[in-house]
């Protein structure tokens, strides 16, 4: 598309420049306005060794450059320091109708990160405790940045950096041997699990004595206790079989399990290094590593208790991402309340002396705010489950169904795909480091900036294709020239410019907004220019540009990991 088109140009003019064409494209920029062109290339850099002004620069040069043969170009004019390039209407369009039909799925992506691999921590829940509304902006995000960096062509391995390990193990071992019985275990394991933990606290609060029996358990899991350790295995079972079920509904996958546990055995090699390093200090018992000079609390890596710390296992989670994952990119998709911790952890590596340690990247992200609490279904205590937002969101959609569409076709499959995506969507749109107002008239809003409105305009555009009933062309058979078809052209040609800002930012809610504009522009396009029923080859031009827009949305939702329904 637009990439394309920038090859093609650097190609003819790298030699006016003196550059090479890798160094000419990423210097090119598309302009907003369309009467600035498609294509401009900013000549400031060229001042220096021409000794000239920019706006000199850009007029000679144009001039030398409309004397080469560049297909589909109409003008080449300099304006300020920069040479703007406009391409015919039927250039573009076709370049645009040829992505659609040879890239297939891989609509826009790139092989920029060809050969690197990316690792991705993302919806890490903690054993026996159901995922609640925080571990969905971990689930949904670092899903949709696990999508974009394939869509970049890197190899990606998500991992679930399972909270598996820890005190509170051997509380539920405790609280299980004692009280275990008195729930349906065999029938609503993970809620039994779930209410024992809440027991376990509970019980605590009347009678101290049990926390220590509770840490007792602990000490021998970690001695290697055979018993608790097949109770510890039965509450890892239990707790993954919920969250794999929550994740089929939100279409999520991990690559790789690599539990807290996973690190056991690999943190004394870390302590090693540490102490070689002469990095290790004694504090009121536990074992630190100072960060002053950063300006930063110590990192904790051993308890007085001997018992090792969420920041070690940190250590050593990303040693392993590096040299047996093989990490050129190395990210953690975690709530913002966890910054100074990582801060802590690159901190650390960095002071061991791994220069990779600026690879590694905290994309954090703010809270949720509810407006009306009231409103939700079941809530225990202060925690509002993930698995009750989504099932909120299913069940309101389908009232909506059964109110405006009751003959519609697999009905609960629609209602579940537009449910779960409004709630995608919702968290995808906002820019993640920002605290975001929950709002459920916005979430479902079929015509304003949710997932069902670009769902609706998706459905949209299937309902003509299906009408109109032929073959899409494969080129132009006219110019679509109106300002409404022209700039719907331009917004779908920069998709693959907007995947790439994107994944670099790591920013979903970039592809979301362009989502929503691509809706705009095609409603323009629709209530402006009739598509059915035209003169037959003004017809079948429009109907290639309803395809390219559908095949852009499809895909553009498939990376934010939404289902579109045929009909809705
Ligand atoms: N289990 C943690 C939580 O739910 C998130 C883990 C994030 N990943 C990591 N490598 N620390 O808060």
């Amino acid at each position: 598309m637009l990439t394309k088109l920038k090859l093609h140009v650097a190609e003819k003019i790298k030699g006016e420049l003196g550059l090479t064409v890798d160094e000419v494209v990423p210097l090119m920029e598309t302009p907003k306005q369309l009467d600035h062109g498609h294509l401009a290339m900013p000549v400031f850099f060229l001042a220096k060794t021409l000794k000239k002004a920019p706006p000199l620069i850009a007029k000679e040069l144009s001039e030398k450059i409309k004397g080469l043969q560049l297909p589909g170009l109409l003008s080449v004019t300099p304006v300020n320091g920069y040479i703007n390039f406009q391409f015919s209407d039927k250039h573009l369009q076709d370049l645009l109708l040829e992505a659609v039909r040879t890239e297939g799925d891989r609509l826009g992506h790139s092989s920029l990160g060809a050969g690197k691999t990316v690792v991705i921590d993302f919806s890490s829940p903690n054993v026996a405790k159901p995922m609640h509304i925080g571990h969905l902006r971990a689930t949904v995000i670092g899903q949709a940045i696990c999508n974009l960096a394939r869509s970049q062509g890197y190899n990606v391995i998500g991992i679930n950096h399972l909270g598996d390990w820890g005190v509170q193990f051997g509380k539920l071992a405790y609280a299980y041997q004692k009280w275990g019985s008195e729930y349906p275990f065999a029938t609503e394991p993970f809620e039994s699990l779930y209410k024992l933990y809440v027991r376990f606290h509970d019980e605590a609060e009347l009678d101290p004595e049990i926390e220590k029996e509770g840490s007792l358990m602990f000490k021998r899991l970690e001695d290697g206790d055979e018993g608790i350790a097949d109770l510890w295995r039965m509450f890892v079972d239990v707790s993954m079989q919920d969250y794999n079920r929550l994740w089929a509904m939100l279409g999520v996958k991990h690559e790789l399990v690599r539990g807290e546990s996973f690190y056991n055995d690999r943190l004394k090699a870390v302590e090693d290094r540490l102490q070689k390093l002469g990095l290790l200090e004694e504090s009121e018992g536990a074992v630190v590593v100072k960060l002053d000079d950063a300006d930063m609390p110590p990192c904790l890596i051993r308890k007085s208790d001997g018992a090792s710390l969420y920041a070690t296992r940190d250590l050593a989670s990303a040693i392993y991402r590096k040299e047996e994952l093989g990490a050129d990119l190395n990210l953690y998709v975690v709530g913002a309340e966890q910054t100074l911790h990582f801060k802590q952890v690159f901190k650390v590596l960095e002071k061991m002396g791994y220069e990779w340690a600026k690879d590694c990247h905290h994309v954090s992200f703010g809270m949720y705010r509810f407006k009306d609490v009231g409103k939700m279904s079941s809530r225990k205590g202060n925690v509002i489950f993930l698995e009750d937002v989504l099932r909120r969101a299913i069940d309101m959609v389908k009232e909506v169904i059964e109110s405006k569409n009751p003959d519609l076709d697999d009905k609960d499959e629609v209602a579940k795909k537009v449910g779960v995506g409004a709630i995608v969507f919702n968290d995808l749109i906002n820019d993640r480091v920002k605290n975001v107002d929950f709002d459920w008239d916005r979430v479902l809003d079929f015509e304003g900036d949710s997932g069902p409105y670009v769902q609706y305009v998706c459905v949209r555009c299937e309902s003509i294709l299906r009408k109109y009933g032929k073959a899409v062309p494969p080129s132009m058979p006219v110019d679509l020239d109106s300002s409404e078809e022209r700039e719907l052209v331009k917004i779908l040609l920069s998709y693959p410019e907007i995947l790439n800002v994107a994944f670099k930012g790591f920013k979903p809610n970039v592809l979301a907004h362009y989502l929503l504009d691509v809706c705009r522009a095609f409603n323009h396009f629709y209530h402006k220019c009739r598509v059915l029923g035209v003169e037959p080859e003004v017809e079948a031009a429009r109907i290639a540009l309803v395809s390219a827009t559908l095949a852009v949305l499809k895909n553009g939702l498939k990376l934010l990991n939404i289902e579109t329904p045929k009909a809705m």
